[in-house]
């Protein structure tokens, strides 16, 4: 999607506030991803009649929770931002397949994101099996979106030369002075 309003910053690069975002939220997935197998499932039950909490599980599913639900208002923040700023154009010279795969991953990487916590909190409150399949099946279709979105922009900065990363890195007014 083009840019759809005049009040980005420059051409070549996000937004600053939608740069910022997306660091913030991956700095809280790969969180997700460390300490989400720290998780039982079988223990939610116990832990959300328990007083004290006090299980070591019990922290992980809080601060689980806790972050989760964060991803989720930044997601929203986020959409909202893409839809007022879009995305630089990207360079002429990637193919065009190349760029409907990369829009196609970056579209499901979001919806994915928007969907887990809310399968987490079904899981939470309904003890759903099918919620905690699904959430399980979800995380790792994400950790390959992410790991695939990783090796893109390192194989577009190495070997294809379009500097991809400096989009989402350039906080900067200027442009690419
Ligand atoms: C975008 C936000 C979220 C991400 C990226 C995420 C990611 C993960 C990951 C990577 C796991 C470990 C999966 C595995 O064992 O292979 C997990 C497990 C779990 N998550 Fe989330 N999660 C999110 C939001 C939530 C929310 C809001 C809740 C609500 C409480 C939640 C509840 C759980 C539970 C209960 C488990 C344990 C499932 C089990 O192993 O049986 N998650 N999550
Ligand atoms: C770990 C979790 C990550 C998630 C969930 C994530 C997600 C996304 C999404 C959804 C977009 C598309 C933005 C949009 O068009 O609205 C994007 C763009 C981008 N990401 Fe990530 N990302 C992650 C990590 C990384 C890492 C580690 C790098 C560095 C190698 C990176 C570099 C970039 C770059 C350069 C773009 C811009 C690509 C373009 O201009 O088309 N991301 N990311």
């Amino acid at each position: 999607m083009e840019k759809k309003i005049d009040r980005k910053s420059n051409n070549s690069s996000y937004h600053y506030s939608q740069i910022i975002i997306h660091w913030f939220v991956a700095l809280l997935v790969i969180y997700q991803f460390t300490f989400g197998g720290n998780i039982k499932f079988l223990e939610i039950e116990s832990c959300i009649h328990s007083k004290t909490n006090a299980l070591e599980s019990c922290q992980h599913l809080n601060n689980h929770y806790l972050v989760g639900v964060i991803i989720l208002l930044l997601m929203i923040i986020r959409l909202f931002l893409r839809i007022l700023f879009g995305a630089p154009p990207l360079p002429k010279s990637i193919p065009l397949t190349i760029k409907i795969f990369a829009r196609l991953s970056h579209y499901l990487i979001y919806l994915i994101l928007f969907s887990m916590p809310f399968l987490g909190m079904y899981m939470y409150y309904f003890n759903s099996e099918i919620s905690q399949f699904l959430h399980i099946t979800f995380s790792k279709i994400l950790l390959f979106l992410i790991l695939l979105h990783i090796c893109a922009v390192a194989f577009h900065e190495g070997v294809l030369g379009s500097k991809l990363f400096y989009r989402m890195a350039s906080i900067s007014k200027e442009g690419d002075k």
